[in-house]
């Protein structure tokens, strides 16, 4: 009684208010914490874009070692997690392995879970809950990595890694990856640069799917890993955080450049999606493919120039010109370039989604974070439907069924 459904796909409604990150549609602009994304690409790191997105500001020197040094020191995960990567089959999605894994990291720690140590565990925010808390953010982006070099290297039939000491954040992960037993193997400086700006412009981005999936599970006070599991889930479609995968798989099968004006008549026909390319919110431009795309020619420096990239040039120039994208307000995302760079730099390309699972964990958390200590508490995240089935009905028997 009174209600409306106004808002299918939430277009128009605000859910809460938040002190996290700033986009403003129209005008391409993405700020985490009021900082400038541009800015912060270029002049911080992602685990300290991690530090700002969770606790509100950038961290004082001794702040960031101490945050640096929890994370790295919480990435080394129980022996055991070996035998249920092990229990995968060898062709499992890594993004199916993620989500999986992130739930079952719960399971070793209880003294994290409100229902086994009193609802308000999270909501309380004395100094005892709060490090609590703590303690999760860095076990969960500590552990990230780690977990998605196990999925990487499980496919491939390979030993795992002990994660390094000494490494940054994207070059521990870089090391477990790729580590072959090789003496004094270190990770490419400017592929371990380049990688980590790209987990800086994934670290947040406001209200997605993935991160109101979070907000949504997390309402009723589960614990952070399977709210941070159910974020993983909603990230793997190829809508969200599946759309770099789905772009590289679109570039494949359009060949070369000169096949993209039949693809482009079959997008517009609706046959189909130019992946990497429309946002809920960016109606001009999505600040982040710019940064991405610079990324992408210093890593091709390095690896090499990807044979899909003139096909991906050549797609983004007539979709520019293009009267159909005009007038939608169309343009390139943030996965439309990255893939290219993934790829270039030797990830298989259902991967790529987890290259965005990892540093969007910083995210879900800020957000998490956040809502658990929201003065007046947290409210469970139940919204109402309008019932148009069929009025009330008997049961009949099955041999009475016509
Ligand atoms: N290719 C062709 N047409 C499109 C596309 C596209 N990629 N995106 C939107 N449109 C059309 C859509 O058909 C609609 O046309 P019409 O008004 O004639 O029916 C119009 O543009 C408006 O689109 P919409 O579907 O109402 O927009 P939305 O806000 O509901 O969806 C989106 C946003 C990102 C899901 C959508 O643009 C899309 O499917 N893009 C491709 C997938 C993709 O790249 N996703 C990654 C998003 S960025 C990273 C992340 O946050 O995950």
């Amino acid at each position: 009684k009174g209600l409306r459904v106004s808002d299918k796909g939430f277009l128009n409604t605000a859910v809460l208010r938040s002190e996290i990150t700033f986009i403003d549609g129209d005008a391409g602009v993405l700020r985490y914490r009021g900082y400038p994304i541009e800015q912060l690409a270029v002049q911080s790191s992602h685990l300290e874009t991690a530090y700002l997105l969770i606790y509100g500001s950038l961290p004082s020197k001794a702040q960031f070692q101490v945050f640096h040094d929890e994370v790295m020191h919480h990435s080394v995960i129980h022996s055991d997690a070996e035998q249920f990567f092990r229990s995968f089959r060898y062709d499992a999605h890594p993004m199916a392995m993620m989500t999986t894994a992130l739930a079952y990291l719960g399971s070793y720690y209880s003294e994290a879970n409100p229902s086994l140590q009193g609802q308000n565990l999270f909501t309380r925010g004395d100094a005892a809950s709060l490090a609590i808390m703590d303690k999760q953010i860095y076990r969960l982006i500590g552990k990230a990595t780690t977990l998605a070099a196990m999925a990487y290297r499980v496919r491939q039939g390979r030993e795992f890694v002990t994660p390094p000491t000494g490494l940054s954040y994207t070059g521990s992960f870089l090391y477990q990856m790729d580590h072959l037993g090789q003496e004094n193997y270190a990770p490419n400086p400017v592929l371990e640069k380049a990688l980590d700006v790209l987990f800086l412009l994934h670290a947040d981005h406001e209200l997605n799917a993935s991160a109101t999936t979070v907000l949504q599970t997390g309402s009723s006070l589960v614990d952070p890993f399977s709210a941070v599991a159910a974020g993983c889930a909603s990230l793997y479609g190829p809508l969200h955080g599946g759309a770099n995968e789905a772009v590289i798989r679109m570039l494949i099968s359009i060949g070369k450049p000169e096949n993209v004006p039949a693809f482009i008549e079959a997008v517009k026909k609706r046959e189909k999606v130019l992946s990497g390319f429309g946002h809920r919110v960016y109606k001009t431009s999505d600040p982040r493919s710019f940064i991405v795309r610079k990324t992408a020619d210093e890593v091709f420096k390095i690896t090499g120039r990807d044979d899909l990239l003139d096909t991906a040039m050549a797609l983004h120039d007539a979709a520019m010109k293009d009267e159909y994208f005009i007038k939608r307000k169309l343009a390139p995302n943030v996965d439309f370039w990255s893939g290219l760079i993934y790829r270039a730099m030797g990830f298989p390309n259902d991967y790529f989604p987890v290259l965005f699972a990892v540093p969007r964990v910083v995210g879900w958390l800020a957000h998490w974070r956040q809502m658990m200590l929201q003065s007046g508490g947290v409210k469970i995240w139940r919204p109402r439907q309008i019932y148009v089935g069929p009025g009330k009905r008997d049961y009949v028997p099955v041999d009475e069924r016509i």
